[in-house]
């Protein structure tokens, strides 16, 4: 596997097989196994899996958890190495943005709901860093999970928007036996917050299998069912379009429901397709 610290050494790797990338923020779980594992299936034998590792500061909002996002190096360079991986792009700050950058990608749509609510700029962050790593490693294609399943929505949107002629692959998420969906900021929970965090999936599938026509009913169903355990505060529960993630009034296929929701500090995300 070939460690890359610097754009320069990046972008002059000649490419002579199709690349898939899976862009991280480190702090690597069995969730990223599975982007990696669908990145090396499509690879192919002849194509290479590139990882980016960089917790990106301009994602997180004032006052979030940027300063203590889990960096653990070491095990995140054995587990690329254990799962295949051939080139581990992992830059420092200073080699991602220069003091006075001016130049920004914004999507202005789909980033309005949901997350991009409450987390203003956040997506402009992903955008950003996400349009910048296409530039460095040049990938063919790029694997995303469907737990952020907006972050997948706006990126796609980018990739279409700007002509970047790379294929984005959505991976359906990856959970924990208990239905929790597997997310780097998981370990940030104590084990009293731990064990209700199975909740948020608990909830998500009672209100598929409800039948419920009424949006207010559904989102009732889930804010009761996220009720019952005391640790949980709902930020959000909401019915959206799949295609322009805007909420919806009556529940129809082809809907997403999402929630957000803080135990302790630790604010966690979810959702779930209604056929
Ligand atoms: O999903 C993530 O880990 C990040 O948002 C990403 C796509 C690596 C951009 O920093």
């Amino acid at each position: 596997m070939k460690v890359l610290t610097t754009v320069a050494g990046a972008q002059s790797q000649v490419k002579h097989q199709p690349r898939m990338l899976v862009p991280t923020m480190g702090a690597l779980h069995k969730a990223h196994g599975e982007l990696i594992r669908v990145a090396s299936e499509h690879a192919g034998r002849n194509g290479e899996v590139a990882v980016s590792i960089f917790v990106n500061p301009l994602q997180f909002e004032p006052g979030s958890d940027y300063e203590r996002y889990p960096r653990p190096e070491k095990a995140d360079e054995e587990f690329c190495r254990n799962t295949g991986v051939d080139l581990l792009f992992r830059p420092s700050l200073a080699e991602m943005y220069a003091d006075d950058r001016s130049v920004f990608v914004e999507e202005s749509s789909l980033s309005k709901t949901l997350e991009g609510k409450l987390r203003p700029g956040h997506f402009c962050g992903v955008c950003t860093v996400v349009a910048k790593l296409f530039n460095v490693l040049a990938p063919d294609a790029a694997v995303f999970g469907e737990k952020d399943f907006q972050q997948l929505a706006i990126v796609r949107r980018m990739v279409r928007d700007l002509n970047f002629k790379i294929d984005i692959i959505a991976v359906p998420t990856v959970r924990e036996a208990d239905g929790l969906a597997c997310s780097s900021r998981n370990q940030y929970l104590s084990s009293d917050e731990r064990k209700q965090a199975a909740v948020l999936h608990k909830s998500l599938l009672a209100a598929a299998n409800a039948g419920k026509t009424s949006v207010r009913e559904l989102v009732a169903l889930v804010r009761k069912t996220i009720g019952e355990a005391p640790l949980a505060r709902i930020d959000y529960v909401e019915l959206v379009d799949t295609e322009s993630l805007q909420p919806l009034e009556v529940v129809r296929p082809n809907s997403l429901l999402a929630v957000a929701v803080f135990f302790g500090k630790t604010r966690l995300i979810d959702n779930i397709r209604l056929r």
